[in-house]
């Protein structure tokens, strides 16, 4: 029998995955977060291109941030040899009590798939037809093997989950998303710094609004929860509480 899902999405920063493990505790679900699949194939994509010599950086006088967005992975590999290497490398998500953990090569990589340059490269690579549809086998193998899941991403409650118990939509402000991504990442948060992560964000945000397949899209029924001026602690208890509403038995 299937598991029951909840569905987070919602746009870069806007806590999903801290939201969607805390809620996943509170209810005994597993937390399975999707862009930790997208971020690991961006590792790969990135990894494999470094092995086959990719192009040196940009010129002088591009925009700023181009260092990190660096020489293109995808002008020299394509999206089935992504594939092929990221299946050879044994790229996955292994349970961890809580959730799940994405290995490579035998190996956790949760620091390097949030790295500046994965974080440049991610929506480029996770725009690619063949690359959504491998990440969406692997999320709806986990369910159809009966396990009760918290899922966030940009498309889980319109394209991976469209029959998801409960979708929620999870804002906040451009600042106060730029803020919480410096404290998690322990960044400085002085208006400079906190301009130039918004602006990332932003261009990110942009990107995955605006692709062809899957882009970042409200689900119709869907519950807006902008989260602005709650607390962590607020924005996770409403959530338990629309899904203890919605589970049969907990009523
Ligand atoms: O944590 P953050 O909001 O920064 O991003 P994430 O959830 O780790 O997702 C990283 C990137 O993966 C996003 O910017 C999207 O490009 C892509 N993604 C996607 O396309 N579809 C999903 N369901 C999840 C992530």
């Amino acid at each position: 029998m299937s598991g029951s899902v909840i569905a987070i999405d919602g746009p870069a920063a806007s806590g999903k995955s801290s939201t969607a493990r805390a809620v996943a505790q509170a209810l005994g679900f597993q937390h399975l977060d999707s862009g930790a699949l997208y971020r690991g194939v961006t590792l790969v994509a990135l990894r494999e291109a470094a092995d086959r010599g990719a192009a040196p950086a940009p010129p002088p006088g591009a925009p700023a941030h181009a260092h990190l967005a660096g020489p293109d992975p995808l002008r020299v590999v394509d999206a089935e040899t992504i594939l092929r290497a990221a299946e050879d490398w044994g790229l996955r998500l292994l349970p961890d009590g809580h959730g799940f953990t994405a290995y490579l090569q035998g190996e956790p990589v949760d620091a390097a798939i949030r790295s500046p340059k994965v974080t440049a490269h991610v929506s480029a690579v996770s725009a690619l037809p063949v690359i959504r549809e491998w990440v969406n086998i692997h999320l709806r193998a986990t369910v159809r093997a009966g396990m009760d899941v918290v899922v966030d991403g940009r498309d889980i409650g319109t394209v991976v989950f469209p029959d998801a118990l409960l979708k929620i939509f999870l804002t906040a402000s451009p600042e106060a998303r730029a803020g919480r991504r410096l404290v998690q990442r322990g960044s400085p948060t002085d208006p400079g710094t906190l301009a130039e992560e918004a602006t990332l964000l932003a261009a990110r945000d942009r990107a995955d609004s605006t692709r062809a397949v899957a882009p970042l899209r409200r689900a119709d029924d869907a519950i807006d929860l902008d989260t602005t001026n709650l607390s962590f602690t607020e924005q996770v208890a409403r959530i338990v509480s629309l899904a203890r509403n919605r589970l049969p038995g907990y009523t």
